[in-house]
């Protein structure tokens, strides 16, 4: 007796899809509980790479009016207890940490889109905390300061300042969150089902406000001298490729300095005077 193998790779089939479709009626249900607008366009089945997702070019736009982008110019007004919102008590912030090809070796899209997804979720809430984002690309300083690396959700609660204009302590807490697997309903539930409160806050030496660095004024200083090491390999490298390739030829030439401005930095000029 023949089995067509259609036949036994229903099974597998149907299994994969009873995983499948629910999740998606998952997701679609969260999408719709939240924004009417995103339910509509939300795709039944995952999108290929290459054709530009409705949902994430949506989000994106919701996204790019809700979220501040923070640079190491700015942060510090914006992180601002009663900067953003005049009522008092307690802000709530959530800061999406992402980055590119250098800083994420490319593979923070997923996180991206998930974010901005969740952004429409987030401010559905009826306390929406404030939203702000972070690129360690385009901020690199600002992401060493904070010893933060994408993709990353970082959840600060800034108490306003006392009576006595003394600012009491900010919790800080810091989500990685997977590349592969992270979706907006989990970003989201970081606020909206309160997962925040199941995290140890962050007390260390890199606190972006209580920290010992952040209270000697110190963070970005710092910031700026882990990124200029970071930086090292590369001019290192080509101060030494100059270096040796100079007094190869000097001494091919006998002694003498080669002709023409082929030194790629002045600095590296007066190496090979010194060796010899
Ligand atoms: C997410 O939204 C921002 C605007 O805040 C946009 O610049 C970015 O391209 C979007 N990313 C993705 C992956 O959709
Ligand atoms: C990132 O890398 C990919 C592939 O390596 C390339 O196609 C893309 O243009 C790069 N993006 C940036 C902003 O450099
Ligand atoms: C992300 O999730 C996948 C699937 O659950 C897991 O295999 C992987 O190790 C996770 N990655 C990280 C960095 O936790």
């Amino acid at each position: 007796m023949r089995t067509s193998p259609l036949l036994l790779a229903l099974p597998a089939l149907s299994a994969a899809q009873f995983e499948q479709i629910p999740f998606y009626d998952q997701v679609k249900g969260f999408f719709a509980q939240a924004s009417n607008t995103i339910s509509s366009a939300m795709p039944s089945a995952p999108s290929s790479p290459s054709i530009p997702n409705p949902v994430a070019a949506g989000a994106a736009k919701i996204a790019a009016a809700r979220v501040q982008r923070l640079t190491v110019e700015n942060y510090n007004d914006i992180l601002k207890p009663g900067a953003a919102t005049a009522s008092p008590g307690i802000e709530e912030w959530m800061i999406f940490v992402t980055g590119g090809n250098k800083t994420c070796f490319g593979k923070c899209e997923r996180a991206e889109t998930a974010w901005n997804e969740s952004v429409a979720l987030l401010s559905a809430s009826t306390s929406p905390p404030n939203l702000a984002m972070l690129s360690c690309e385009q901020e690199p300083v600002l992401c060493n300061a904070w010893a933060v690396g994408p993709p990353t959700v970082l959840h600060f609660l800034l108490p306003q300042p006392l009576a006595d204009q003394s600012t009491p302590a900010t919790t800080c807490r810091s989500f990685g969150l997977n590349r592969t697997t992270i979706t907006a309903p989990e970003i989201a539930g970081i606020h909206l089902q309160e997962k925040y409160l199941e995290k140890t806050p962050y007390e260390g030496f890199f606190h972006p406000f209580d920290g010992p660095l952040a209270r000697y004024g110190l963070s970005i200083p710092v910031g700026y001298a882990i990124w200029g090491f970071s930086l090292v390999p590369s001019w290192a490298f080509m101060i030494a490729v100059s270096f040796i390739s100079r007094s190869l030829m000097s001494r091919r030439m006998g002694g003498g300095a080669p002709a023409g401005g082929a030194a790629p930095a002045g600095g590296a000029a007066p190496a090979p005077a010194a060796a010899t």
